[in-house]
């Protein structure tokens, strides 16, 4: 079964009572609940993870490359900063899939420009958790036209 990585960024733990105005109420452990059952669908394992630190987050999409066949990415604020998550998903070369919950180009200015976009095959936004589970569809598809190239 293909492995997907579905990584989540700074402050992201804070989903439920961070901001609920623009974030809604949904906790990440509902977000992972949703994407576990949108994965068992789609034939996907799935490891969902999150993390406040900028070097884990290379770390873990440097793992990628070993162990997963994709990645769903809402990097939170490192998605307008991180040119070393940038390096990092260019090295990595797998299908991926930018998520965010908010509509960033309806917000403030600095939020316009992704880092994280200049490497993702995809960009979900303005979705709220549903995007989540859209980016899984979307990588499932891009795993299997993958594998279709593999075979050629
Ligand atoms: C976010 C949008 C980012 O601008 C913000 O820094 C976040 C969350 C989103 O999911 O809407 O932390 O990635």
């Amino acid at each position: 079964m293909p492995i997907v990585f579905v990584l989540n960024g700074p402050n992201l733990n804070l989903l439920g009572v961070r901001e609920p105005a623009v974030y809604g109420r949904g906790t990440l452990a509902e977000i992972e609940a949703r994407c576990r059952v949108r994965a068992t669908a789609l034939a996907l394992e799935i490891d969902f993870r999150q993390t406040n630190h900028e070097g884990e987050l290379v770390d873990w999409i440097q793992e990628a490359r070993q162990s997963a066949h994709g990645i769903v990415l809402n990097a939170g604020a490192l998605s307008h900063t991180s040119i070393a998550v940038l390096d990092a998903l260019s090295a990595v070369d797998l299908p991926t899939i930018e998520v965010h919950l908010s509509n960033i180009f309806r917000r403030e200015r600095f939020r316009h420009r992704s880092y994280v976009s200049l490497a993702a095959s995809g960009v979900i936004c303005g979705l709220g958790a549903q995007g989540y589970e859209l980016a899984l569809e979307a990588i499932a598809k891009l795993i299997e036209d993958d594998s279709g190239k593999e075979e050629l």
